[in-house]
């Protein structure tokens, strides 16, 4: 299956730039929240993405100026924001990226079974979510999958194609084709806690994070001796403050609730979500951040 159009609901960390991953892959768009401050973010981020890849090309003279401002405005006139289900009708690949809650993805999937045309797969970005289950939701089980960016995710080339139970051969592959016309790097897995990545990821992050707890040491001196180390870009709380506290904090209790002790769920990040401070996207986390 190709895919002539595609959307994308929920506009948070995720969306906006899988969206402009979309876009600038050629390839029309719908970028749907449930307020237009957030689809507008969004499309910020899109912009910012953008620009920052044909500045690029402008530096190595692969582009102009001009040229690249003509680029980004191409890009971004394939991303149409929406709070709405109505362009919805005639989309190929839908991709689901609204907060890591059973509930809520359910109730999405529910809506774009009504408003997708029956032949189009719906995806979800959930981090570690059973696709079978948000599938019930839905009259189309085996068109429903995991289709899993990581961040940022118009830089990482990685996506999960997880498949539900009920998940047709047919569905998976035009998943993982979809992937490679995205220009990313589709990898197949089948469905448990965490699936591939997460479940390595997180495991190593629950060491870091049970290691502070018990020895209250500066998450700033231990980011900084893993990045200085140069054993990985950033360290495991400036991560977790880039990738939304929520979303870390609910998927370490995923995984801790699957798996039991080995994983851990930290117990500032825990203290930082009650108080509303999920990083990045409120201005507070571990760290500050101008926002
Ligand atoms: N943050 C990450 O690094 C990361 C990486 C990979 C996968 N994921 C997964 O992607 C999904 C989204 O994560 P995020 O970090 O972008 O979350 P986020 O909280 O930053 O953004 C979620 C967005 O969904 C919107 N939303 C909520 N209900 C909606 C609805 N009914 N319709 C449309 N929009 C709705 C919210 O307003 C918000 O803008 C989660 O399942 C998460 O586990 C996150």
């Amino acid at each position: 299956m190709f895919v002539f159009k595609a959307a994308v609901v929920g506009a948070g960390t995720m969306g906006g730039e899988i969206a402009q991953v979309i876009a600038a892959s050629g390839i029309p768009v719908v970028l749907k929240d449930v307020d237009q401050k957030f689809v507008d973010a969004g499309i910020d981020k899109a912009r910012e993405v953008t620009e920052r890849a044909n500045a690029k090309l402008v530096s190595k003279e692969k582009l102009s100026a001009d040229q690249a401002s003509i680029a980004t405005e191409e890009v971004l006139g394939r991303i149409g924001g929406t709070l709405t289900y109505d362009d919805f009708g005639d989309v190929d690949f839908v991709i689901e990226a609204v907060p890591e809650k059973m509930e809520i993805k359910q109730a999405v999937f529910s809506d774009l079974d009504a408003w997708t045309p029956g032949h189009a797969i719906l995806a979800s970005n959930t981090s570690g979510l059973s696709i079978t289950e948000i599938a019930d939701a839905t009259s189309r089980p085996d068109k429903v999958v995991g289709f899993h960016f990581f961040w940022p995710a118009s830089f990482m080339r990685l996506i999960e194609v997880i498949e539900g139970e009920e998940t047709s051969p047919e569905t998976a592959q035009a998943a993982a084709n979809f992937a490679q016309q995205i220009k990313k790097m589709p990898v197949r897995c089948a469905e448990c806690p965490g699936f591939v990545v997460n479940r390595i990821l997180m495991s190593t992050a629950s060491e870091i994070w049970r290691y502070q707890d018990e020895t209250g040491i500066d998450v700033k001196e231990i980011d900084a001796a893993i990045q200085g180390a140069g054993l990985a870009p950033m360290g495991p709380f400036h991560l977790s403050d880039m990738t939304g506290l929520d979303t870390s904090l609910k998927v370490a209790k995923d995984m801790q609730d699957a798996y039991g002790d080995r994983f851990y769920v930290h117990n500032t990040m825990e203290e930082l979500v009650a108080a509303g401070n999920l990083g990045q996207k409120t201005g507070k986390g571990f760290y500050e951040h101008g926002n």
